[in-house]
């Protein structure tokens, strides 16, 4: 297949772009992955050209792909702490080979953010809390992990200057801190659109 017929065919729907994981990644699409739609919805209010977007715990890459796929000119950049789930993303955007995608097997908590713009975050620090979402049990999970991550992503933002975009989805409120004005949301207020004061 061309690469334009096949990019097009892998976002039409989760389905067809899950088709790029194994099949222990597949099962965790629906609960875990951002869906594509939603991914676009997202992409479009963080692509500003020649930025650089983070996805703050990246998982398989499903939203960095889907956004660097439809937006060539803004640079997507993920952070996973599950080296396995780096793997999968790094092969998965070689696979479409994106050259404004790319991944950091790490912990969100030593990147230097001054290298980020604008910001997606899909409630990366659940599965502390809820032991039933677990995604597997490669890294610790505690409700003390729940606080420090969640402390740490709320300072991180409120020191970005203004006109930082953020795109939250699954997310409370209380995660954001003030200075962030809401501006849009979708999907019944699951996927919502910030902008720093
Ligand atoms: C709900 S998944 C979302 C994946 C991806 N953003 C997407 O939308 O498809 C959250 C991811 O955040 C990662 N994560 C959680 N805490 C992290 C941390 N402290 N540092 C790096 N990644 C983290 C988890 O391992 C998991 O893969």
């Amino acid at each position: 297949m061309e690469t334009d017929t096949l990019n097009l065919y892998l976002f039409r729907k989760d389905a067809s772009f899950d088709y790029l994981y194994p099949d222990h990644i597949k099962e965790l699409s629906q609960m875990h992955w951002t869906p594509v739609d939603i991914a676009k919805k997202a992409a479009f209010f963080l692509a500003i050209p020649n930025a650089r977007v983070l996805d703050i715990g990246s998982g398989v890459g499903k939203f960095c792909i889907t956004a660097g796929a439809h937006f060539p000119d803004t640079q997507f950049i993920g952070i996973e702490q599950r080296k396995e789930l780096c793997t999968y993303a790094e092969v998965a955007k070689d696979e479409i080979s994106l050259d404004n995608v790319s991944f950091i097997h790490g912990n969100l908590t030593d990147l230097d953010y001054d290298d980020y713009d604008h910001f997606y975050f899909y409630n990366s620090f659940y599965e502390n809390i809820e032991p039933g979402s677990r995604i597997d049990y490669a890294v610790r999970t505690s409700f003390e992990l729940y606080e420090r991550y969640t402390r740490f992503v709320y300072a991180m933002l409120g020191a970005k200057k203004s006109g930082t975009r953020l795109v939250t989805y699954h997310a409370r409120d209380t995660q954001i801190p003030p200075s962030y004005n809401l501006v849009d949301n979708n999907y019944n207020k699951l996927l919502k659109m910030w902008i720093k004061k």
